[in-house]
């Protein structure tokens, strides 16, 4: 620990005390106090070092620049004295010139961040944005998914059943490739997900209750259906009063191969038939509307289909 009496010799130095009372506003780059305190760059450095010797202060090294912010005190008596010393300091002229720097600083900061933003706005939702994925903006909506039962049809090896298990009470997955149940429930028991069934079934002829499912999904199933309107009837079946479908599926298309290539039985649908499905089924409020549009060809196009079962 710093002696007491070093401190008190630390702050007696006014180029110290105004960094100090610089550094607890705001963190700073050496070249940034350079700018406010109108001094060289080896003075700074200087005085920084004594500071950091003694503690008083944080560093941060970001790539070639290191940035430096004042050091909340563990000693309580040693923050009091701190907090006293800037408290009757900061009515100093020189102070207070040197807080109208800082101001114009932080606003270049966020001059360049704003110019850079305003200079990308229309195209920031398109274009690349570091960080920002569909799988981690899923993560985020799986937060707000509330603790219920889901039927995923037609689920693979459960993509988003895994996802959904994490906060759902149960996720029963449908399909009926072996393979896929296989390797779903290998998965799911690898990872311990307990409340995740795979069963082998149709999603013409789904192996689950009547009225027993919250949410009922279809993703890139359907089409898969030799009868896709009696798929849409088997899901509302199972579903609860009240329960709601959703339905993701390729808009049509005219992309033949889709036939060997993915085993597809139809080349999508319009927005009309699966509104015209999911009312023949008996579904309300029934919501159809294009998700996603691919940018390479075919451009595949997602619709999503959204209804619920009346209570
Ligand atoms: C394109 S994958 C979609 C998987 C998953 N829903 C997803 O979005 O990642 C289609 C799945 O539907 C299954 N499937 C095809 N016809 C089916 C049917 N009649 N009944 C149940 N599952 C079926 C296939 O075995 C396959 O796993």
């Amino acid at each position: 620990m710093v002696e007491h009496c070093e401190i008190l010799k630390l702050l007696g130095d006014s180029t110290r005390l105004r960094m100090l009372q610089l550094l607890f506003k705001e963190e700073l780059s050496v070249a940034e106090l350079q700018k406010i305190l109108n001094m060289g760059q080896s003075r700074i450095s200087t005085h920084l070092s004594l500071l950091r010797q003694a503690e008083l202060v944080n560093v941060r090294k970001e790539g070639k620049k290191v940035f430096y912010s004042y050091r909340e005190q563990p000693d309580r008596a040693v923050e009091g004295l701190m907090q006293n010393v800037f408290a009757v300091t900061q009515s100093q002229a020189q102070v207070r010139a040197d807080f109208k720097h800082l101001v114009h600083i932080l606003d270049k900061r966020r001059k360049v961040s704003e110019e850079y933003f305003n200079s990308i706005a229309e195209r920031l939702g398109k274009n690349y944005c570091p960080g920002r994925s569909w799988e981690s903006i899923g993560h985020m909506l799986l937060q707000l998914t509330p603790n219920l039962v889901f039927a995923d049809l037609g689920s693979g090896e459960g993509v988003i059943a895994h996802l959904l298990a994490k906060k759902a009470k149960h996720v029963y997955c449908v399909d009926s490739s072996p393979k896929m149940v296989q390797v779903g429930s290998d998965i799911a028991k690898k990872h311990e997900l307990v409340n995740l069934t795979y069963q082998l079934g149709d999603i013409e002829s789904v192996p689950l209750s009547d009225n027993s499912i919250d949410v009922a999904i279809l993703s890139q199933a359907l089409h898969h259906a030799s009868r896709p309107q009696v798929a849409i009837n088997e899901a509302y079946r199972i579903l609860k009063p009240g329960g709601r479908l959703l339905v993701l599926d390729l808009k049509e298309h005219k992309f033949l191969k889709a036939k060997e290539l993915y085993a597809d039985r139809w080349l999508g649908f319009s927005e009309n038939t699966l509104y015209q499905y999911l009312k023949a089924a008996g579904f309300q409020q029934i919501d159809v509307y294009s998700a996603s549009k691919e940018t390479r060809e075919p451009f595949f196009e997602t619709l999503l289909a959204a209804g619920t079962k009346g209570s």
